[in-house]
């Protein structure tokens, strides 16, 4: 189970992080349904840790996205994993194993600074974006309309800086009309930001025993980050 020791937490479900992708991430943006009504599909992600979202998400793109279809991928990341590390945390899914090794042979050794990568599948392909740094930092900077964002930075208990207003109010510039989010966490304080921020927050029921999770679309227009 990968562990943060900076941050004191678990970097997924330590129940079953690949169900709570697919519960929490997957399913609390409306997808994989969503991917096979458009040619093109943008994802934002905060906290890239080991990768198995994106493993997953890009699972789920290429059996429901149309051919010739797109997904970019960008995710927001401070300290990335080196690529031993990443081998042996996917290492718990051997289905998963195809993808793996083809993002773990991408992947720097010992990353330092921002990683781009590109994937092609039977015609369908996938970009990976890694901007590196702090998230508010470089998503103050980036370039990006995403149509559904994973909000995936440790508990908020233990990394507040990773659910702050001003971080959502960035993430709410960063999307496309009809934008939605998804996270485990159902902490009022994180959903009163979302809310501050422009989202229409939804408490949904949460994976495996947690009793809620927040998930939600961008109502109106975002409010600026000011
Ligand atoms: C819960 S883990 C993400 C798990 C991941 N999505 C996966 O599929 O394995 C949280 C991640 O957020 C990153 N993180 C924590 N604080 C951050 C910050 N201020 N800016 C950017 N990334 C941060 C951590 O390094 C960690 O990789």
């Amino acid at each position: 189970m990968p562990y943060s020791e900076e941050f004191g937490d678990f970097y997924y479900s330590r129940a079953d992080g690949r169900a709570e992708c697919r519960h929490v991430f997957l399913a609390g943006n409306g997808l994989p349904q969503r991917f096979a009504e458009r040619p093109g599909f943008v994802i934002g992600e905060l906290g890239f840790g080991t990768g198995l979202n994106f493993i997953e998400t890009w699972s789920a793109f290429e059996t429901a996205a149309p051919e010739g279809a797109r997904l970019e991928f960008h995710s927001f990341e401070l300290s990335a994993l080196s690529r031993s590390d990443m081998a042996r945390a996917l290492s718990a899914w051997p289905d998963l194993a195809e993808r793996t090794s083809r993002l773990t042979a991408a992947w720097p050794d010992a990353p330092a600074g921002d990683i781009r990568l590109e994937f092609q599948d039977a015609g369908r392909s996938v970009g990976l974006l890694i901007h590196a740094g702090p998230a508010l930092e470089r998503l103050q900077a980036a370039r990006l309309d995403a149509d559904a964002w994973f909000l995936d930075g440790f508990s908020p208990a233990r990394n507040p800086d990773m659910w702050s207003q001003e971080l959502m109010r960035l993430v709410a510039a960063r999307t496309a009309p009809g934008c939605t989010f998804a996270t485990y966490s159902a902490a009022g304080w994180v959903r009163r930001n979302l809310e501050a921020a422009g989202f229409a927050v939804e408490k949904r029921p949460g994976h495996a025993g947690k009793r809620a999770m927040s998930a939600g679309i961008l109502a109106g227009a975002a409010v600026s980050p000011g």
